[in-house]
């Protein structure tokens, strides 16, 4: 049975390609999701994904796909660093997560350096731009099978 798992983008990655390319790079939300269709064809995996603007559309995308997901990737964004009702949407319904940084949140601004999210997530990947996600995916794969006891 392939694993299923749910991808979130958070506020203004819509924007990605064109938002500050100098931190972002130019590649858009739509090609990260096709590669990351196209990873997870590979790998037997089911994705779900999103990008929403609103904490609440976040928090509900969660509560909604609880049941049939079993794990996440999200990149809160800019509610990595404010949002403690999307941390607890992560820890009320018990998936593990993979949180993910396009750029490199470390090198930049203080306030970029806390998150609400990273307690709660199995680890973290940031700085590696787009591929990030590829690399969040591989993970959150072996990380769903090693708790369901799986060889891998
Ligand atoms: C981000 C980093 C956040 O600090 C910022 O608010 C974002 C994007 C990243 O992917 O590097 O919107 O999560």
């Amino acid at each position: 049975m392939s694993v299923k798992i749910l991808v979130i983008h958070g506020p203004n990655l819509n924007l990605l390609g064109k938002r500050e390319p100098s931190v972002y790079g130019l590649q858009t939300l739509s090609e990260i999701n096709s590669e990351l269709e196209t990873l997870a064809q590979k790998l037997d995996v089911e994705l779900k994904i999103i990008q929403s603007n609103s904490e609440g559309g976040i928090v509900s995308f969660i509560h909604d796909n609880a049941d049939w997901a079993d794990g996440l990737i999200i990149n809160p964004a800019a509610y990595t660093h404010t949002s403690v009702a999307i941390r607890d949407a992560i820890s009320a319904v018990g998936l593990p997560a993979v949180e993910v940084h396009i750029s490199n949140v470390f090198k930049r601004e203080d306030f970029r350096h806390f998150s609400y999210i990273s307690p709660v997530a199995v680890g973290v990947i940031c700085g590696f731009g787009g591929n990030g996600y590829l690399l969040a995916l591989q993970a959150i794969v072996k990380e769903v099978n090693k708790r369901k006891g799986g060889n891998f």
